[in-house]
Parts: C-alpha cells; structure tokens; sequence
C-alpha cells in the first residue's frame, strides 16, 4: 500500500474546522435548499460508531411551527435556570426559532446492549460496563454530530450545538412534538445558517496547553479551586467574547 503525506488536504481540513463557529442569531430570510440538508448528514452518516453500531437517527425541522415550539421551550427552560440560580451564562434561545436550519439529534440508548456488558444486567460489576457503554453511546453520536457540524460549515453556515435538553422533563416535552418513540432520546439540537451579525473565533487553549508526551504533564493538573476561579471569571467571557477582546 502507497502512503502518501497530503499536507493540502491537511490544510483544507483545518480551514473548515478554524472556521466553524458558534452563533445563536441567524438571517431569518435565508431558506436552506433541501440538498444541503442532504450533504451535511452524509458527512454525519459516515462518523465512526463503538461496534460501529451507528446510534443516531437526525430530524431535519423545516415547519416554522415545529421550530417556534422548540424555541419556546427552550427560553422556559432557560427561565427555569435562572430561578434556580444556576448562574450559568445562557444565551437567547429565541435565535433557535429564527435559525433557517435546524436538526434534531436523537440516539436510542438501547444500543449500549451491542457495547461489553455482562449479562446480569442488575449486577454491581455490570454497573460500571453500563456507564462506560453510555460514554461508548455518547461519544459515537457526538462524533457524527460533529462531521455535520464541519459539513455545514464547509458549505459556509455559521452553527450552534445545543444540548440543553438532557433532562428527563425536556425529553417528555419535546418527543411528542416531534413524534419520537418513547424509547428514543434527543441529545441535542443543530441549528446553521447564515449569521446576522459577523461571527467571531472564540478563545481556544493554546496548543502546549491541551497535551502531552507520553505521561500527564503534572503542571497541567488544576486544582478543584483553580477550576472554580475559571469558571467565576473566566466562563462568560469565553462563552460569548471574540477571542481578540479578552484581557
Ligand atoms: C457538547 C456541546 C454542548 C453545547 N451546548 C450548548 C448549549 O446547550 N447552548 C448553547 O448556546 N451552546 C452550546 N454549545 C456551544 C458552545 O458554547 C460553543 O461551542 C463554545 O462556546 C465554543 O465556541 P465555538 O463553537 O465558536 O468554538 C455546546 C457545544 C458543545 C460541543
């Protein structure tokens, strides 16, 4: 077998991953044609899967109806949220409403049955197999995700991952609406399209930051407080500044 070094195709990669970006307000006029939908979950549908079990299944939401009710209960959710004092820095969840693309990401964990378990399902031992095919599951839906989100932006949408929706009383509002099985869950929400206003690049890590050789770096280990101190002053910004204004 030839092995051929393509720093091109390297470069073309990584010019769609730098320039995929988070915006949550969309040009409401633009109308997404049908074939794009097509292209991003071909690029989805080619994700690799744990016993390449492919445990996803997208709803593309084209009724203005539908996506109006999605954004409804997100921003109660986001009410909620704020009455519990969670102080987490939410964004508008109206922008979901007005986004032109909009795809639902459903998994059905009944699919952790095809990753190691033992057969006594109640066993404390099968306890811990259980969480680790819930990682397996998870891991393999958001990879899929993530080839859709790389497509969009390939075709030159600006995304928004959406996960706000894990819990169970989300679940029971949000599958009637959309005719999912009882059985199935909603993992998260995709929304693309052209942004309203020029997106900005977010601040990443810097590359010495993120790994290491051959053992963990022990001077890249925080402290619980160092991790609370991020997240008190440092959360929002990154959330929701371009990376070229933050001091
Ligand atoms: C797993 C995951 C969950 C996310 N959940 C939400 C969410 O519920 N609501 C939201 O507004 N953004 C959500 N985001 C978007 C992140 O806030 C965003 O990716 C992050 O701030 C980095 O910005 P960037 O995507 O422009 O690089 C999520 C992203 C990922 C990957």
């Amino acid at each position: 077998m030839t092995f051929k070094v393509t720093k091109e195709r390297y470069d073309a990669l990584m010019d769609v991953v730098m320039n995929r970006m988070t915006v949550r307000a969309f040009d409401q006029d633009y109308e997404v044609p049908k074939s794009h939908y097509e292209l991003i979950l071909e690029a989805a549908r080619h994700g690799p899967s744990g016993a390449n079990t492919q445990p996803w299944h997208y709803i593309v939401i084209t009724e203005p109806q539908i996506k109006q009710s999605l954004a409804e209960y997100f921003v109660k959710e986001q009410r909620q949220r704020a009455k519990l004092k969670m102080k987490f820095p939410t964004p508008d969840y109206r922008g979901l409403g007005a986004a032109p693309g909009v795809i639902v990401v459903v998994s059905d964990f009944r699919w952790t049955k095809a990753f190691p378990n033992l057969r006594e399902e109640d066993s404390k031992l099968n306890a811990m197999y259980k969480e680790n095919a819930e990682r397996i599951l998870l891991q393999s839906v958001a990879a899929s995700t993530m080839s859709a989100h790389l497509a969009a932006s390939a075709l030159g949408y600006s995304v928004w991952w959406i996960t706000a929706i894990g819990q169970q009383e989300a679940q029971d509002a949000i599958k009637p609406l959309l005719g999912i099985p009882e059985e199935l869950s909603v993992l998260d929400v995709m929304c693309f399209g052209p942004s309203k206003k020029e997106p900005y690049k977010r601040w990443k890590k810097s590359l010495n930051e993120i790994f290491s050789w051959n053992t963990f770096d022990q001077a890249h280990f925080l402290t619980e407080k160092e991790i609370d101190t991020w997240i008190q002053t440092q959360r929002s910004k990154v959330m929701y500044r371009d990376e070229a204004k933050i001091d």
